[in-house]
């Protein structure tokens, strides 16, 4: 088995344990979708495809071990871990912990690398092809009312937008004027 495919099948089974307050759907409806279009975007710039596969199915490690609210930094703590196991490369290892920390829109944190802005677009980029299971993490996971949901769904899908490049919103704007329109 390849690199990638046991950081994936590493991060399928962390999902699916009881102590992963998401449960499989972060799996399912936020993995899958959200490597799937940071591949699409390391081919069309050009970045490190390798370093954007495992710093994809590792971007949100630290939300699944338990740390929702600093996962940049203990998930790129994690990442250093699991990869130093497989001898990485130390300098390919860093270029990863980079797409980790600088992933997230609500941290103002540079992205430096074309693999982190990949990271950070992708991750975004998921939210608009998966709306059904944002409603489901509010309702469900979240306990919000009916209200409460829509403006969570509505906020979290605007955040989403405002940290994408100018590239991944060309790719993005139909879904997200469609989800604006819905979401009043
Ligand atoms: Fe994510």
């Amino acid at each position: 088995m390849d690199l990638v495919e046991e950081i994936r099948e590493y991060v399928k089974k962390e999902c699916g344990k009881e102590t992963n307050f998401f449960g499989m759907n972060a799996y399912d409806y936020h993995f899958v979708s959200m490597v799937k279009y940071a591949k699409q975007l390391a081919e069309e710039t050009g970045a490190d495809m390798e370093i954007v596969e495992i710093a994809a199915w590792l971007h949100d490690i630290g939300s699944i071990l338990g740390d929702y609210k600093n996962h940049h930094i203990s998930g790129a703590e994690h990442a250093e871990k699991l990869l130093t196991k497989y001898n990485y490369p130390k300098d390919r290892i860093e270029r990863i912990k980079h797409c980790i920390l600088a992933h997230r829109g609500s941290k103002d944190i540079k992205r430096e690398t074309i693999e982190a802005e990949c990271i950070a677009d992708a991750d975004a980029m998921s939210h608009f092809d998966n709306i059904a299971s944002l409603f489901y993490l509010a309702l469900v996971t979240r306990k919000l009312e009916t209200n409460e949901s829509r403006t969570f769904v509505k906020e979290k899908l605007q955040r989403s937008w405002n940290k994408l490049t100018p590239r991944a919103k060309a790719v993005i704007k139909p879904k997200y004027d469609a989800a604006m329109l819905l979401l009043i």
